[in-house]
């Protein structure tokens, strides 16, 4: 049996940068991953197969299935898995739940299989799934630009706490890159200069950093920005909409207004607390016998 833990990202910035020919949008943005992770185990069957313990979660279509079929179609295997997925990112949230999911399957089904695929034919595999799957295939946080796929990974030891907050509200990516007007960044530094130059000055990066999704978003629903105010009034540093939404996330130079925020607000919403100095533990662990 191999188990990877699947971690959750969100986005330090988000811009829109154009509407594509091929109807997609090609797009500027930081991911960073956070504290928050599904737990994928996958072990040697006959069959392809994939139990999630959340019932909400469906299991035809389920992203997990789409990349174990890719990658089994491509490069001609045979044999099947037996996948459990362990599920805590929430989803319909801009967090990348299911996109972490399916990376992870990747990575674990090509040592279960002992697959050495080059790397670039997994991110195309990883593309076909979704936009931000190829970054889950990689460590560290990432500069992201075209659809979210053509990646620059840096190491970003954020000596910062980030609370993520996620209220009951599902956004559809779709529906939110449909319903977007692009606005012209040109004239601007890129968001991983920005946020870098800005890094010691947490209380600046809200001048900096902007999520395009956000302003829209607050507007078809405004319990969003009552949530940004609140945060802000707990003490956070800087606050922003996690990819199309619909969470949201603070950054706090002070631990323990963070660790407050979470509990005064737990109470309403699912919160997520990634403490300062966060380093995701991306290893893959177990042995596999087939
Ligand atoms: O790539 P993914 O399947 O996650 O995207 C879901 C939808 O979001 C796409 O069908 C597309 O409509 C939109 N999208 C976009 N530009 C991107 C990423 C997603 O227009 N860079």
């Amino acid at each position: 049996m191999l188990f990877q833990r699947a971690f959750a990202k969100i986005n330090l910035g988000l811009r829109v940068i154009r509407k594509r020919q091929d109807g997609y949008h090609d797009i500027e943005t930081v991911f960073h991953r956070v504290n928050i992770f599904d737990d994928l185990v996958a072990g040697p069957a006959q069959d392809l197969s994939l139990s999630c313990d959340d019932p909400r979660i469906p299991i035809d279509g389920n992203l997990v299935l789409l990349a174990a079929g890719l990658l089994r179609q491509r490069f001609g295997v045979r044999a099947g898995a037996r996948l459990t997925l362990t599920k805590r990112i929430p989803y319909g949230a801009g967090l990348g739940g299911g996109s972490a999911d399916a990376a992870a399957a990747l990575l674990l089904l090509c040592r279960l299989w002992k697959l050495a695929p080059p790397r670039g034919s997994l991110d195309e595999i990883a593309l076909a799934i979704g936009s931000d799957v190829p970054y889950f295939l990689g460590a560290g946080s990432a500069y992201a630009t075209s659809r979210g796929e053509m990646l620059s990974y840096f190491q970003l030891t954020l000596p910062y706490a980030i609370l993520v907050i996620v209220p009951e509200i599902h956004l559809s990516t779709r529906s939110a890159f449909e319903a977007i007007v692009p606005v012209d960044h040109s004239g601007s530094d890129d968001l991983r200069t920005l946020l870098l130059q800005h890094l010691d000055r947490p209380d600046l990066l809200r001048n900096v950093l902007f999520n395009d999704f956000e302003a829209p978003a607050i507007r078809s629903h405004p319990q969003i920005g009552d949530l940004r105010r609140r945060i802000y009034d707990s003490g956070a540093d800087c606050c922003l909409l996690s990819g199309s939404g619909s969470s949201v996330f603070g950054i706090y130079s002070d631990d323990a207004a963070a660790a407050a925020a979470a509990s005064s607000l737990g109470g309403e919403f699912r919160t997520f607390l990634t403490p300062s100095g966060f380093v995701p533990d991306l290893r893959i662990t177990g042995a596999s016998v087939v």
